[in-house]
């Protein structure tokens, strides 16, 4: 199966500026969408939760505030994303829902993942696995890693189903993001490297053969917001 394209990204140059980026050109949405994926895991107190690809630590901050979860890992390969997620739990330590919890950040490749087998309930990826140059090795360890029964839930952008829908999104991907990122950036690089991701994971990639080759089972695909995210739903049997 073909890898992610060549303008393999360096998150760390962007690292300060990601999470402004995220929320201003999704509208706010991308909280709503890792909700969604929290919701979907629901975790119960004592289960354990390995968020791949963690970035600033958003998916992680969510499980502990939005679900049962006392113990979120957050592993990211690059350490400036892993210092920000740092950062905001400082940040978050007086909140109510932080007490009594606990979060272990891991700076490393989530192909390689440094911890046991058979040791955690949820393994989950929000808009990190399209990046993932391995992803088969990083299906394979979450398969390693996973409990008898336990989930993977993976978060992905894709295209509309709906042809209006679609050409907009397309539109909105090429043109105004790239000028977007012109303005509020000031360089068009790396909204073009999140248009052409895209593009290369929705006809390039086919991840459902790829979540077969690594030993899990598809379990559900969920469209959320007309089909701009999909909401991925794996089974280790
Ligand atoms: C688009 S960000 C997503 C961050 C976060 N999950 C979120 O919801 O905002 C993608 C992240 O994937 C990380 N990444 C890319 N390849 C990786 C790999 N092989 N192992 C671990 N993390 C990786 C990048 O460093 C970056 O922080």
């Amino acid at each position: 199966m073909s890898e992610t394209p060549k303008t393999h990204f360096d998150f760390d140059e962007v690292a300060v500026r990601y999470d402004r980026c995220n929320h201003l050109f999704s509208l706010g949405i991308d909280h709503w969408w890792r909700r969604r994926l929290v919701k979907a895991a629901n975790p119960k107190i004592q289960q354990r939760v390995l968020d791949l690809c963690c970035g600033t630590g958003d998916v992680v901050f969510s499980f502990l505030k939005h679900s049962s979860s006392k113990h979120v890992t957050g592993l990211d390969i690059s350490e400036p994303m892993i210092e920000l997620a740092r950062q905001k739990q400082d940040r978050l330590t007086k909140k109510v829902w932080l007490r009594n919890k606990t979060i272990d950040w891991l700076v490393d490749d989530a192909a390689k993942i440094p911890l046991e087998d058979k040791s955690v309930d949820f393994v989950t990826c929000a808009f990190g696995i399209r990046n993932v140059t391995n992803r088969i090795g990083m299906l394979t360890e979450a398969a390693r890693l996973l409990k008898p029964r336990g989930r993977v839930l993976v978060l992905e952008f894709s295209l509309p189903s709906n042809v209006i829908l679609r050409s907009l999104y397309r539109f909105y991907l090429a043109c105004i993001m790239p000028l977007a990122g012109r303005l509020v950036l000031g360089a068009a690089g790396p909204l073009k490297y999140l248009s052409q991701s895209i593009h290369h994971w929705h006809t390039q990639v086919n991840f459902t053969t790829e979540i077969a080759d690594a030993g899990l089972t598809l379990v559900r695909k969920v469209p959320l917001t007309g089909g701009i995210v999909t909401l991925w739903v794996i089974r280790k049997m």
